[in-house]
């Protein structure tokens, strides 16, 4: 058979599409890092990958204006410092494509009040949020599916709190595509597995959160090394000195294992093997030390983007530029389906 070269562009043709999107607000954690970038890091050679900057969502609650300006391009340093690179992806912000707040707009009228009233996160937020229930935060999902949607996304990698959300986004697609004809590709969402979830460092049994009281137990991707071995020297074991991994009997020394091995790129049962008769002192040491060692040439790699502005000017306009490119196909197809009159 003849060999047959791909040249990048038929390539990406060719591999299936990855959607995925992060909110510009607050910082974030390790957790975010073992359980999210990491991942799509790895996976930006395998698929057509487009991550977005999701600043239209971020605005269902209120925000500091400059403080969301700010956000937006460090999370992007952040990212890009992590590994994704806009050579092999697409880098955007969701407020510079208008087709997102465009077919939101249309799947609006295929999407129930009662369906939306329903959302557990928006229920979450209405408590949490009781003097700003605006109509954003209720059409949050179906923003959610129009950036989904727009790119005819095969696999959105999303964490477990979105999956109702990702749910009735394929809701949404199946919908419009019986009432008219096949437009828009289902989704599937691929949801990070169970034990990849990375536990707070005082309270293992609870997910490691930037929101949560104490931030002693939260490793921020913001921390210096100082505070990362203190934090790590701090997290609770258990009153017995093996360490060895065991959720259930040994939460706090599992948790401690799991964050060594996604720092460390070593087994288990390497670890175990490697603190076997030490203490909990040396393997916590330890743990801090291999964390820190990865975040300090990450954060000098986000400080030394920040500093270029410019450049990262280039990459949003170039990535907002190939985004558009595909979200105006669809949102073309869609207005030519519901009968908008088009020049
Ligand atoms: N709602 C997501 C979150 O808070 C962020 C997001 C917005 C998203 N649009 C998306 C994630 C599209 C995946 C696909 O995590």
């Amino acid at each position: 058979m003849e060999e047959v070269t791909l040249n990048a562009a038929e390539n990406s043709a060719r591999k299936k599409r990855l959607y995925s999107a992060v909110q510009p607000t607050n910082a974030l954690t390790i957790g975010n890092y073992i359980g999210a970038i990491r991942n799509m890091v790895a996976m930006q050679d395998e698929y057509d990958c487009l991550f977005a900057i999701a600043n239209m969502h971020a605005i269902t609650v209120r925000q500091v204006p400059a403080e969301l300006r700010k956000n937006t391009l460090a999370m992007l340093a952040l990212y890009m410092a992590c590994g994704l690179s806009p050579e092999r992806c697409t880098l955007y912000v969701q407020s510079h494509v208008p087709c997102h707040a465009e077919l939101a707009w249309v799947l609006n009228t295929f999407t129930y009040v009662g369906e939306m009233e329903r959302m557990t996160q928006f229920k979450d937020k209405s408590a949490k949020h009781a003097d700003n229930i605006n109509m954003g935060l209720m059409d949050y999902p179906v923003l959610m599916a129009a950036d989904i949607l727009l790119y005819n996304a095969d696999v959105v990698p999303v964490g477990v709190d979105q999956r109702q959300h990702l749910e009735i986004t394929r809701d949404i697609a199946v919908r419009f595509n019986n009432i008219y004809s096949p437009t828009f590709v289902v989704p599937e969402g691929v949801y990070p597995k169970v034990g990849a979830k990375v536990g707070d460092l005082l309270d293992p049994t609870k997910k490691m959160s930037k929101s949560s009281e104490n931030t002693a137990g939260t490793v921020f991707m913001s921390d210096d090394k100082d505070t990362v071995i203190r934090k790590f020297r701090r997290a609770v074991t258990d009153s017995d000195s093996e360490v060895r991994y065991n959720p259930e009997e040994k939460p706090g020394v599992s948790n401690l294992l799991s964050i060594y091995t996604a720092f460390s790129g070593k087994s288990i049962e390497e670890a175990e093997r490697e603190f076997a008769g030490r203490g909990y002192g040396d393997f916590k040491l330890a743990v801090g030390e291999v964390v820190a060692d990865r975040l300090a040439p990450v954060q000098k790699e986000q400080a030394r983007l920040l500093a270029d502005k410019e450049y990262l000017n280039s990459v949003l306009k170039e990535g907002a530029a190939r985004a558009y490119k595909i979200a105006s196909g669809t949102l073309s197809k869609v207005y030519r389906k519901i009968g908008f009159y088009q020049l």
